[in-house]
């Protein structure tokens, strides 16, 4: 399926609720109100909602939140998903709190492999930027992952100005002894919280220059341009490196992907408030035909990409809403 830029458009991530079970201060405000369960796609919906997005043309699945392991069912939902006719694969976003138990699981009904959130080695600073969390359920949660064969393993660190830009070496340096993708993002802003992450983003030249001064130069490595993060490598690493840079060098050109939320819109662009409301029409008996209408033209009608060079940002909803 193309959108009207010619861009082929078959990767679709799939928000499975808005709630998560830590407060990273990238991500949500402290005091955020979660959705109250009805306004959510229940397991059937979401199926429906699928298994029609593939007739559209998706065929890769990301499964995101909030936190896609908190949902009731996530075992059940991915073999649901994984047996849908057209499904090629299956990814999960998480933060790894919950994957000492269900890494093998997950693994065993369809899930390939995982992108872990982890922002720091440091115990306190991880505290600190997830407002809770306990960074040794997050490593034991890399390990299970590792143990259950969901290859490769990718770590997402979002770097903030003032809580990590000190930790984006010793990341790197994971690399060097294990063949993980380390990838390095620059915050985006979105929302009721914005002008923190507008005021707190680490630019990806600086996370580079911090690397290359205490490690050596970065070998970069072959891009196919789609993937988001441009990999590179120190030398003698076992895994790679790579920098996730929207804000400062947009990658609008090779998107190919749209966003389901857990509310049942079709998000079209991550950094920007256009979106087809889904679960409206589902709940008031459309066909098949018709959400699949629904959907086709909200690929079509896909915009260009992000404005935040012309400072527009998008104010509907924070990331933890939408999966990232
Ligand atoms: N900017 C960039 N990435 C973000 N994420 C959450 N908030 C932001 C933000 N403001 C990413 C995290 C996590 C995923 C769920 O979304 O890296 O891995
Ligand atoms: Fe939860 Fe992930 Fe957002 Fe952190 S970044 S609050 S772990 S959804």
């Amino acid at each position: 399926m193309k959108d009207s830029y010619n861009r082929n458009i078959h990767y679709l991530r799939i928000s499975l609720t808005d709630r998560c079970n830590l407060r990273c201060v990238y991500c949500m405000p402290a005091d955020i109100q979660f959705a109250p369960p009805s306004y959510l796609l229940q397991d059937d919906e979401l199926l429906r909602l699928v298994r029609i997005a593939t007739s559209v043309g998706f065929d890769r699945v990301r499964l995101t939140g909030g936190e896609p392991t908190v949902r009731r069912n996530i075992v059940d939902i991915v073999g649901e998903i994984a047996h849908l006719p057209g499904i090629q694969e299956i990814a999960m976003t998480t933060n790894a709190l919950k994957l000492e138990k269900l890494a093998e699981p997950l693994a065993k009904a369809g899930v390939k492999r995982v992108n872990i959130s982890i922002d720091t080695l440091d115990v306190e600073r991880f505290h600190k930027i997830t407002r809770f969390g306990k960074l040794e359920q997050v490593w034991r949660g890399i390990l299970a992952a590792e143990h259950a064969g969901l290859y490769p393993i990718k770590l997402n660190a979002v770097v903030v100005r003032g809580y990590n830009e000190d930790d984006i070496v010793d990341l790197a340096k994971l690399t060097l002894d294990h063949a993980w993708d380390m990838r390095f993002i620059e915050m985006m802003p979105l929302g009721s919280i914005a002008d923190f992450q507008v005021d707190s983003v680490v630019p990806v030249a600086e996370m580079k220059l911090r690397i290359e001064m205490a490690c050596g130069k970065l070998e970069s490595i072959d891009w196919d341009g789609h993937n988001p993060a441009r990999p590179f490598r120190l030398k003698d690493g076992k895994g790679t490196i790579g920098f996730i840079s929207s804000v400062t060098e947009p990658f609008c050109a090779g998107c190919d992907r749209m966003r389901l939320s857990a509310d049942g819109r079709l998000r079209l662009c991550l950094l920007r408030d256009n979106e087809v409301d889904l679960l409206t029409p589902l709940r008031a008996g459309a066909s098949d035909d018709e959400l699949r209408g629904l959907m086709s033209n909200g690929v079509y009608n896909k915009p260009w990409g992000h404005g935040l060079a012309q400072n527009v940002i998008a104010e509907t909803r924070v990331m933890s809403q939408i999966g990232g």
